[in-house]
Parts: structure tokens; sequence; C-alpha cells
């Protein structure tokens, strides 16, 4: 783990001293113009606080101007290989950022993030993603947006993190804690001494202790100001904690929950347990925020079974709903259900929500599709640039309305 950065020296001042004398005055102009751009400089007028509108109801609209805005491309080196759908000739790569989402609300507008502005704003703060892939999909986005005007970074890892990034000229940190359950989870086989999950029959599964949490975000609580949390997939994830050859086996102060709990159960504990835990473990200043349920749009069969997202287009609203609605339970319904659990369980906290699940169901354009370089498609993570730059204006436009 490295040092905690310093801010960098300030050798820019003194060096543009010594060239005073020497230099001719379109240049001393041109100088000056440059040298007060990166420094502190007047924030534009606060935008209208969001309080006011529900920027998750919305429609996806072409945008008409010249070309797609740019926020960062195929080189920020932070993008995960799979992900970077531009450099790995996706059809629709380039194709994606063309789309902006509208929110419904009259005179709702949901902003670009602008980096600069961002990073003015939150000089000396630590925020940091913790969950499972689709929040480092989110955390890829935001460091590449902020990397774009500042390449000053020192990377490293703090409070245990699995990466993150200082922009040294803000003292600003933004890290992701990488973990699938929130919770901490490991092997589980029977022992030969008997017990009462062996009694029932259990020979192997995944012990999940439902009130400890994971080690690799307990002390970000203390370290970062801003924390955004997600979980969903691993709680329906067949391949690793498979409900019949590797069942979640909950534990509750150390002791086996009995009667044994089905996944959605165990889900709504662990979420009870770590609200609870978070609200001791931050400062009453932080902000705690709960990111929704990230869509998955396969076709034709889930992951493991041949399926694929190759549209070029966003859903239409009835398509939205053949996808998710929990009546038709297809192959990507696990969206909805997630949620139903993460709203109950945050209804009486103070975490904020950043509902991201409605603008993202539109979105089956948006994955890496073939282009993941796995076996399978992925419909599950997002193209970068892409949709979870999106999430990022979300995030601060939410910030801003709190702050402000
Ligand atoms: C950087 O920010 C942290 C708070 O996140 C603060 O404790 C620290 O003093 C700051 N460092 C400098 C050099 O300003
Ligand atoms: C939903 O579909 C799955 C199989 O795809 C099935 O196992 C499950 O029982 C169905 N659930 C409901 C509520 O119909």
């Amino acid at each position: 783990m490295a040092p905690p950065p310093a801010r960098s020296p300030a050798s820019g001042p003194r060096r543009r001293a010594l060239l005073f004398p020497l230099l001719l005055l379109p240049l001393l102009l041109l100088l000056l113009h440059l040298a007060s751009s990166p420094s502190p400089r007047p924030l534009p007028a606060p935008r209208k606080p969001s309080q006011a509108c529900d920027y998750s109801a919305g429609e996806w609209v072409r945008d008409a101007s010249a070309g797609p805005a740019i926020r960062y491309d195929h080189t920020c080196k932070e993008i995960f290989k799979g992900w970077n759908c531009i450099a790995n000739a996706k059809a629709n790569g380039r194709d994606l950022l063309r789309w902006r989402w509208r929110p419904t609300g009259a005179g709702c507008d949901l902003p670009r993030l602008d980096p600069r502005r961002f990073l003015e704003r939150h000089r000396d703060t630590n925020i940091g993603f913790v969950g499972d892939s689709l929040n480092r999909n989110m955390f890829v986005s935001l460091v590449c947006m902020l990397r774009g005007v500042t390449g000053e970074v020192c990377k490293w890892r703090p409070a245990g993190a699995d990466r993150g990034f200082t922009f040294l000229r803000y003292n600003l940190t933004v890290a992701y804690h990488r973990t699938n359950l929130l919770v901490r989870y490991g092997r589980w086989s029977a022992s030969p001494n008997g017990g009462p999950l062996e009694s029932l029959g259990y020979k192997q599964g995944y012990r999940v202790d439902v009130d400890i949490p994971d080690q690799t975000w307990v002390e970000s609580c203390s370290f970062h100001d801003v924390l955004i949390f997600n979980t969903g997939h691993w709680w329906w994830a067949p391949s690793k904690l498979d409900p019949i050859q590797s069942p979640m086996l909950f534990f509750e102060k150390g002791k086996p929950v009995l009667p044994p709990l089905l996944p959605s159960a165990g889900l709504d504990l662990a979420l009870q347990h770590m609200i609870t835990f978070v609200n001791k473990a931050m400062g009453p200043n932080a902000l705690k925020f709960f990111r929704t349920q990230s869509p998955r749009h396969f076709e034709g069969g889930d992951w493991n079974e041949g399926g694929s997202c190759q549209r070029k287009q966003p859903l239409s609203s009835e398509e939205v709903e053949e996808f998710f609605s929990l009546d038709n339970n297809g192959t990507n319904v696990e969206a909805r259900l997630v949620n139903k659990h993460l709203m109950k369980a945050l209804e009486q906290s103070t975490f904020r929500v950043l509902d991201i699940t409605r603008m993202s169901e539109f979105r089956a354009d948006a994955h890496p599709s073939t282009t993941g370089g796995k076996k399978h498609d992925d419909c599950m993570h997002w193209c970068l640039p892409g949709l979870t730059d999106t999430w990022n204006d979300l995030l601060a436009v939410n910030l801003e309305a709190v702050e402000s």
C-alpha cells in the first residue's frame, strides 16, 4: 500500500517568474490564460437542486449535435480489456455515445458530469465504490472522465481497496473496494463431527456470515467521505453459488441460521446488518448511496446457455416490459427482484438511492456482447465509454443537490 500522497509541488509559478522578462507580449497573454485554467476559478452558479427531479423515469434520445462528444476514449488505461468496446471494434462501440438520457419531468435535465467542476467541488474528498464488478465498471468510468482533464494521479490501494487513484492537484481520491455479497463468505464443507447443517444432509456449500462485512471494505467507512454501494448479481449467481451443488449457508453470530434460508431471505438479513454497520462506522457528515441493480440483457438463453445481446439500438418501453416484468419471469428477471429487496431494506435508512435500473433496462445495445473476450457473450457488464458514464452524471447531480 502506498503512503497517502501529498499535494503536487508548486513549481509552476516559480518557473513562470523566471521566464517573465524574456517573454513577448502575446506569449505572456497566452501563458496567463493557460495558467488560469487549472488553478481555482469561480464555479458556475449551482444548478437547480435535483430533489425536484425524478431522474429515473425518462427516455433515451439520439443526440442530434454534430458528433458524439467523447468524454474519454479507448486509450484510458484503466478500462478493463473486455469492456473496451471501441478498441475491441464492437460495431456500435462509438454509436453508444450518441444517446442521451432525457428525464420525463418538465424542466428536468440530467447534465453531463463536468470533470473539472467535479474535481474542484470535491477537493480533499475521498469517494469509494463498494461492490461487485458492476460497481467497478462505474468506478472506471469516473476515473477515466477525471483523468481526461488531469493526468497527475497517484495509483494506490487506500483502506483495503482493490484499486484507487488520488488526483494530486485536487487531493481527491476515488477507490474501488471489491466485494460480491458485501458480507464475508467462503467455502464450507461438512465436519466429520457432525452439526446442525450436517444433520440436515448438507455436504458442501458457501458459508455466508450475514453480520460480518467483507474485509475489503470494512475500513472504507472511516476513510471515505462518500460511499456508493451495490450488491445483487452474486445472490442470483448459479455458476458459483449453485443452490444444489454449493448452496449459500447463512450464519449469524457465528451460528448457522435455522431452518436454512433461501438466498433472497439471506440477502434481506445481510442488507439489514450492513446498513446498521455502515451507519455506525461512518461519520455523521458522510454520504451513503446505494446503487440499484444493473440489468442484464441475455436473449435466447442465459449466459451459460448461449444467450446473446446483439441489438444496435436501445429497447422500446414495450420491449423493456417484456424483458424485465416480474410477471414474465424472463431470463433477466432478477434485476427488479433484487430491487424489491433493496428498496425494502433502504426504506427506513439514511442511505440515498441511486436509481439506475430503469434507464439501464433500455440499453440492450450497450454491453460488450461478443467482443467481451469471453467464451460466452457478456450481456452483463457495460462498454466503456458508455452507460455507466450516465450513472456518474446521476451521482454528480445527487452530490450537488446534497452539498449545495
Ligand atoms: C487531503 O484530504 C484529506 C481528506 O480527505 C485530508 O485529511 C488531508 O489533510 C488532505 N491533504 C492535504 C495535503 O491537503
Ligand atoms: C421462473 O422461471 C424459472 C425458470 O426459468 C423457474 O425455475 C421459476 O420457478 C419461475 N418462477 C416463477 C415465479 O414462475
